[in-house]
């Protein structure tokens, strides 16, 4: 049995996200995507606001579990016994903190393997981050992120 983790900050899931999400989900027996709780950044989204927003869009993948965590990524994986870490891949300049990331994972916890996913290419520019700044100034983000992001970010501006 296969169980990967596919991790991020989700703040919030776009598009790009749900893509690699349902296609790692069907190279997988079960796929946990695990939202990062960090109390350092100060996100959009409360964890549990992201988690119910991505157990919403992935209602329909049976074998997607959505979990937040804190702390060590490593220490999440050995918690649910999962060996696989998940993660996209967009464009040459995510590869530098990906590859450390991988490597610092894989030096603390040899058992648990990176696997990346290059983005599809009509996701490969789209991250949380524009989102939220074409949001901020009343922008159209319906192209994005799936509906029930775009009320709560509407929800936010108000
Ligand atoms: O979507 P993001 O913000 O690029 O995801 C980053 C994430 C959550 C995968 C990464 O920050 C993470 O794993 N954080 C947990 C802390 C950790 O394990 N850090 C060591 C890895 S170098």
């Amino acid at each position: 049995m296969i169980k990967a983790i596919y991790p991020g900050s989700f703040d919030p899931v776009t598009y790009g996200h749900l893509d690699v999400i349902k296609r790692s989900s069907k190279l997988v027996d079960e796929l946990i995507v695990g939202v990062l709780n960090n109390n350092a950044k100060t996100p959009l989204f409360s964890a549990e606001e992201r988690v119910r927003m991505l157990k919403e869009v992935t209602k329909d993948l049976p074998n997607v579990k959505i979990i937040p965590f804190e702390g060590l990524l490593v220490d999440f994986a050995r918690k649910t016994g999962a060996k696989m870490v998940i993660r996209g891949l967009r464009a040459i300049t995510d590869f530098e903190y990906e590859l450390q990331m991988a490597q610092t994972n894989h030096k603390m916890e040899p058992e648990v393997e990176t696997v990346f996913l290059t983005t599809s290419l009509e996701y490969s520019y789209l991250s949380s981050t524009t989102v939220k700044e074409v949001a901020a100034f009343g922008g159209d983000i319906s192209q994005f992120v799936p509906p029930i992001v775009m009320e709560n970010i509407e929800k936010k501006r108000k």
